[in-house]
């Protein structure tokens, strides 16, 4: 009688404590946050960071787990499953969301930035500002920018010094207008090829080279399938943490608050180990004996122009905005002389 009696306290106590497990647990929230990149990436690392800070300012209740390498999808399948929710968060490239918020078009025009401190005030201003939280009408709102550098071909048989090398090239583009008429435009053939498919892409010979910044080149190790980087640095694209509108409408203020806030602290990390990494990638491909290569960036400039005049009369109000950037950066430009 004595051990039916403790028997059924155990069982008791089981229960009552799955009840205070379970409920511990519908407390905490796991947000999935898909990525492209992989895990020792600069991006990839400043992500982490902001799981750790949100975990700590919502003491556990709110946590972020990185799925990098692609494992949710490509960037593409990403959007779409933030859209509806079934993941969180998702980190794309801005060429990435062209095709969902045709606005981000004007930042990855090539050569729209004439450096790096006009592109990081352009991000910050009312433009930059609009263009992640314009998104919402899409079903994502962006929470920040990380810094990507500068993108330059890659390539692996021929080496590109001018636009004319392009000509009967296969270059592996994103899926985004711009690249694929900026390739045109040089003279290539763009062939849309999603990022995790393409080392084997370089390697199989599909395509003839592709472009990106010294940190995506060398962590994905597509560097081992190629022999020349041409650092024409033809466009300054950035990357964009967005979180799903319909989780975001789910979270009361203090919880906005907190991923915002560990967002752009995550977004000032990320800035000091971009340059970094940059520094330490470019070495490294370099000794792995990739040729790099300084062509004159002017004959790549002046090739794109073009793509600018057609905006003028085929996407007036997208030319506006890119106006809108360029004024912006020539009157922050004067500004600065005139204080000189
Ligand atoms: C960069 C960017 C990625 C993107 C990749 C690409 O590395 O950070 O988000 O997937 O370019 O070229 O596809």
């Amino acid at each position: 009688m004595k051990s039916t009696k403790r028997f059924y306290v155990v069982v008791l106590l089981v229960f009552l404590g799955q009840i205070l497990i379970s409920c511990g647990k519908s407390n905490v929230r796991v947000i999935k946050l898909a990525s492209a990149l992989s895990p020792s990436h600069p991006v990839t690392k400043a992500m982490k960071y902001m799981a750790k800070q949100l975990k700590k300012k919502s003491d556990g209740k709110l946590q972020i787990k990185v799925y990098p390498s692609g494992q949710l999808g490509d960037e593409r399948e990403a959007l779409e499953l933030l859209q509806i929710g079934s993941i969180g968060m998702t980190k794309v490239s801005a060429a990435a969301v062209e095709s969902f918020n045709p606005n981000f078009k004007a930042i990855d025009m090539p050569y729209i930035f004439k450096n790096d401190q006009q592109r990081f005030r352009v991000l910050r201003s009312k433009i930059g500002k609009s263009l992640l939280l314009g998104s919402q009408k899409y079903w994502m709102r962006g929470l920040c920018y990380y810094d990507a550098g500068s993108r330059s071909f890659y390539s692996t048989n021929k080496p590109i010094r001018k636009p004319s090398d392009l000509k009967g090239m296969k270059i592996r583009v994103q899926n985004s207008d711009i690249a694929v008429q900026m390739v045109q435009q040089l003279g290539g053939s763009a062939t849309p090829v999603p990022f995790g498919e393409l080392y084997s892409a370089l390697q199989q010979g599909v395509v003839d080279g592709a472009e990106n910044n010294p940190p995506s080149l060398y962590f994905s190790r597509q560097y081992e399938v190629s022999k020349y980087y041409s650092l024409d640095k033809h466009t300054s694209i950035p990357d964009v943490l967005f979180i799903s509108t319909i989780l975001w409408n789910q979270l009361n203020s203090q919880q906005q608050k907190w991923i915002q806030e560990a967002a752009d602290e995550s977004a000032k990390y990320e800035r000091k180990l971009w340059a970094q990494l940059t520094k330490k990638s470019l070495k490294e491909i370099k000794e792995s004996g990739v040729k790099i290569i300084h062509p004159d960036k002017s004959l790549f400039a002046k090739k794109v122009q073009p793509m600018y005049e057609r905006y003028k009369t085929e996407h007036p109000d997208l030319y506006k905005k890119i106006q809108a950037i360029i004024q912006m950066q020539n009157d922050s430009l004067s500004a600065k002389n005139d204080s000189l």
